[in-house]
């Protein structure tokens, strides 16, 4: 099976908030609120549950999303302030692009997502679409982990993530270097029975996210290595970078 637009959301809309907290969202909505400041209208690409926009939305940003899954669209409906976004419910890769109005100032695709995104050509696609919704000197800020191979072993890798005495969630992954695909099975297993939960994602290094992003006409502007704006290094587990359109 290959992951669509809409896949995510299917398989994790159910539980999507209780399971996916990353810990920063309000690190990140203080930094993105002050980097963009009230007034500016801005674009959040796999917008999901609304983890960020709706509390960007309190911070006097305006807000619109595209996503793909209408599972995740749901989720953010049902919450306060939920149907005041203008979202579009589509691919952040088509390749003919999509329609949502715009132009925006900024634009952002946080936690991964970008990874999600399952070929180079769908990542660069993304680059471009972005781009033509942006005003000339728009910014568009990606956050994604670095890619740290370290646990595989002949291009597999296995981990406990969770652990009592009823229950056990496995994540068993392969790895293919040459298209920089990690085929992972999120293995659930309850008193109840087995819960498989795949995912797919095509990883990236930061120095080819640029070249990405060059092809779409934007530079690096900035990096970090956290919301914290901690330094980017070479000990770094993630970045959040800048892009700037030229
Ligand atoms: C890890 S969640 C992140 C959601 C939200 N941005 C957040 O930070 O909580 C990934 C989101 O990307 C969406 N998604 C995956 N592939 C997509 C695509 N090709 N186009 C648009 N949305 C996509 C999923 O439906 C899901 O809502």
């Amino acid at each position: 099976m290959e992951f669509a637009a809409d896949t995510f959301g299917k398989l994790n809309a159910e539980d999507y908030d209780a399971l996916n907290d990353p810990g920063t969202t309000n690190e990140s909505t203080a930094f993105l609120a002050e980097l963009y400041g009230s007034g500016s209208r801005v674009l959040e690409l796999a917008i999901g549950s609304g983890r960020m926009a709706l509390p960007l939305v309190q911070k006097g940003i305006s807000i619109s999303g595209i996503e793909g899954s209408e599972a995740m669209v749901d989720l953010l409906r049902a919450k306060p302030g939920g149907r005041d976004i203008g979202i579009e419910v589509g691919d952040m890769a088509a390749a003919d692009g999509y329609q949502i109005d715009g132009p925006f100032d900024h634009a952002f695709l946080v936690f991964n997502t970008l990874f999600n995104l399952t070929t180079q050509a769908a990542q660069v696609q993304c680059f471009r679409n972005v781009a033509a919704k942006l005003n000339p000197g728009g910014t568009f800020l990606i956050e994604t982990f670095v890619p740290d191979l370290s646990s595989f072993k002949n291009f597999q890798h296995l981990t406990t993530k969770r652990l009592d005495m009823g229950f056990v969630w496995l994540e068993a992954a392969v790895h293919d270097p040459l298209a920089q695909r990690l085929d992972m099975q999120r293995v659930r297993i309850l008193p109840d029975g087995v819960k498989l939960v795949p995912l797919q994602m095509r990883y990236a290094f930061p120095p080819e996210i640029d070249l990405m992003a060059q092809l779409a006409g934007f530079n690096l502007a900035s990096r970090w290595g956290g919301w914290n704006r901690e330094p980017f290094d070479r000990d770094s587990k993630m970045h959040v970078s800048l892009y700037r359109l030229r």
